[in-house]
């Protein structure tokens, strides 16, 4: 008896890993999929859709399912199958469904119409995965966000974006069940909203007279006017859109800094003398809203105009990176800090925030800010968007203010994400993909209630550097993807699952027009001596599945047809050797290494200085690996830095040799490189 028990077991937990070892291609995975039913659902029969909910918001998403399994085959009002869909309220989050495959019926459930549309978009994409067969395999989803704000911020002062693109990011972040789009709308570098009552904000600082070229400081200006701005039509016609999609749209009116662009446009908002302009470089101006009531008033009506267009619950208020220089030099705000027995400049900054906190609370709104606005004191109801690290979060959710996190190491989507010399112009930082996916967004050292005020997480896409469209979608894909799964999944499967589900989800972004960088095929190479030291063999890693590496030997450019890179390469002569990436018929990435080989090849490095863990890739044998170091990216793993400490290197050679030349490539001039022991 004890017996057969076991082998019942074995048998059980055999079938449930054959089945569990089909992946899902769901994006973001879902919090509970059981493979425990046989059988799958047939595409290719009559779908009959069955639904009992006359909540018109669910009409959209049945009409999007029709459209969609068109492409499979007829919807019928008889059909062989059905697809049923009903609203449960056993079902306790806001946003959760369930999703039932079975061999002859889908049955959806949702707590409203959002839980039916996240459960539609799940369907969509299982549909995608199995349109070959057109046969999805049994499966059931019980599904539900970790976190209730799943945000992404567009950053359209610095450079704007037309809103068709707002309108296409928003169809991907429905697809990927992300629900506030918060819109960055004033800055010092253009204000982008037209407000009717004061002309002058998009007319006068809807524009800038040129735009410093490349990184900061810049070189040189291109002397061209840029802007532009949304109408107040285009506005409220994008939040009606976003809302069929289940997607709030939050917009920004920064205060009381980066308000350049206002000032321009009505000189009287600020006391500070200087000259008045629309910014064309990027970082933080001293000129600022002054806290008079003529700005109160400004900002009042402004906001009056912003409340009609956007019915969000919660307004951001900007409150970042307000210098107070001007705010000292003033003697009307010396004044008003003792008439009103304000501290000091950090308190009149609250003071600033909490008039306007009151005025937007009256029209029973919320206010969300950045993370300064904690200091001199947080407004009574203010919600905290967590920037310079989690300090300012925990504080907020000690302090029981809700919080959403969006610390600049894991959701500056301005910050590079490759290595590769190709990656685009970025504004610092290194936040690859899986630094992105490994992001864990509830602080610790917060106790069970203070961490409920945690509510989401938002990644942000600030765009000094993002001249257009296809650059935000390089920059917002696919790190985004990985985002989404953090604000969603509450027990993430891992990095690698995740990839595994990403690379088909790569084709559908491309399908869609959408640009995304290809980090995930960047390919690492790394060189050895061979044991007869007569040359290397050359590893290349790094290129996730399906994608393919090929190569070239001689210097000749990388196509679709060049060879297939299956072994390790042994280079036995100098030669520039290529290794490419190809991923659907296209290749994607590409290294060059440049070899040679000389009299070091075969030395052997006995002894050499450590250096800066930053620099030490290669190791001691990067010395002698053969290949240079490029001259333009000191962080493609072949340079050894000292970072101006003194540093040294023993080579022994193995017979007598006669050099004629010795090089040493040095990022920096060396007063004392003394070669010593050489015959030169
Ligand atoms: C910010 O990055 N200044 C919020």
């Amino acid at each position: 008896m004890k017996i057969k028990c076991i082998l019942a077991f074995l048998i059980i937990s055999l079938h449930v890993q054959k089945v569990s070892a089909q992946v899902f291609n769901i994006l973001p995975y879902p919090n509970k999929l059981e493979t425990t039913t046989k059988g799958q659902f047939d595409l290719n029969t009559t779908i009959e859709i069955a639904t009992t909910i006359t909540d018109p918001m669910v009409t959209p998403t049945i009409q999007l399912l029709k459209e969609n399994l068109k492409q499979y085959h007829k919807i019928s009002p008889i059909g062989k199958t059905k697809f049923e869909i009903y609203l449960d309220n056993s079902i306790t989050n806001k946003e959760g469904y369930t999703l039932s495959i079975a061999s002859n019926k889908i049955i959806l459930k949702g707590n409203n119409a959002i839980g039916v549309f996240y459960g539609v978009q799940t369907f969509l994409q299982l549909a995608e995965q199995f349109k070959k067969t057109k046969l999805i395999p049994a499966v059931f989803i019980e599904d539900a966000p970790a976190l209730s704000y799943r945000g992404l911020m567009l950053d359209v002062s610095r450079h704007f974006f037309p809103i068709d693109f707002v309108k296409k990011l928003v169809d991907i972040m429905a697809m990927q069940k992300m629900n506030n789009l918060h819109m960055h709308l004033t800055d010092d570098q253009g204000w982008r909203i037209e407000i009717k009552k004061y002309p002058k904000l998009t007319k006068v600082g809807g524009y800038r007279n040129g735009t410093i070229i490349g990184k900061f400081p810049g070189d040189g200006n291109t002397n061209q006017r840029y802007g532009g701005f949304y109408t107040q039509a285009e506005l409220k016609d994008l939040v009606k859109y976003a809302a069929t999609k289940f997607i709030n749209i939050v917009p920004e009116i920064e205060m009381p800094g980066h308000a350049s662009a206002a000032i321009a446009a009505y000189p009287a908002l600020s006391t500070f003398e200087s000259e008045k302009k629309v910014q064309e470089t990027w970082g933080v101006f001293e000129d600022v809203f002054s806290p008079t009531e003529y700005t109160f008033n400004f900002l009042q009506d402004v906001l009056d105009e912003v409340l009609a267009i956007f019915p969000s619950p919660v307004i951001h208020i900007g409150g970042d990176e307000c210098p107070k220089e001007a705010w000292k030099r003033s003697v009307f705000c010396q004044d008003l800090m003792k008439q009103k027995g304000i501290k000091d400049e950090h308190a009149l900054q609250s003071y600033f925030i909490q008039r306007i906190e009151k005025y937007i609370n009256s029209k029973g709104r919320q206010i969300i800010g950045w993370d300064e606005i904690l200091e001199g004191g947080l407004a009574p109801n203010a919600k905290v968007m967590s920037w310079r690290g989690e300090a300012g979060g925990i504080e907020a959710a000690k302090q029981h203010h809700d919080v959403i996190m969006t610390p600049i190491d894991y959701c500056y989507f301005n910050f590079y994400q490759s290595t590769n010399p190709k990656d685009s112009i970025a504004w610092g930082g290194f936040l690859p993909l899986s630094k992105v996916y490994n992001y864990n967004p509830m602080p610790k050292g917060l106790n069970e209630l203070d961490a409920t005020y945690i509510k989401g997480i938002q990644a942000n896409l600030w765009t000094e550097y993002v001249t257009n469209v296809k650059l935000a979608e390089y920059m917002l894909f696919p790190r985004s993807i990985a985002f989404a799964e953090v604000a969603w999944t509450k027990q993430k499967p891992g990095f690698d699952h995740f990839v595994k589900r990403l690379v088909p989800y790569l084709s559908q972004l491309k399908a869609n027009d959408i640009h995304y960088s290809t980090q995930l095929f960047d390919i690492k190479i790394k060189s050895k001596l061979n044991a007869q030291k007569t040359g290397f063999t050359l590893q290349a890693t790094g290129v996730a599945s399906p994608a393919e590496l090929i190569y070239e030997m001689s210097g000749k450019p990388l196509t679709i047809k060049s060879p297939k890179l299956i072994a390790p390469l042994t280079v036995s002569t100098s030669a520039t050797i290529s290794i490419g990436a190809l991923f659907e018929n296209t290749v994607v990435n590409e290294v060059h290494a440049e070899f040679t080989i000389n009299k070091a090849t075969t030395a052997t490095i006995l002894n050499t200085s450590t250096p800066d863990p930053a620099y030490n890739q290669s190791g001691a044998q990067g010395w002698s690996n053969g290949i240079i170091g490029s001259s333009n990216r000191f962080n493609d793993g072949e340079w050894l830095g000292f970072n101006g400490k003194p540093f040294e290197t023993v080579m022994q050679f193995n017979k007598t040799e006669t050099l004629q030349n010795v090089q040493c490539m040095l990022s920096k001039k060396v007063d004392d490189l003394v070669v010593e022991g050489f015959v030169v």
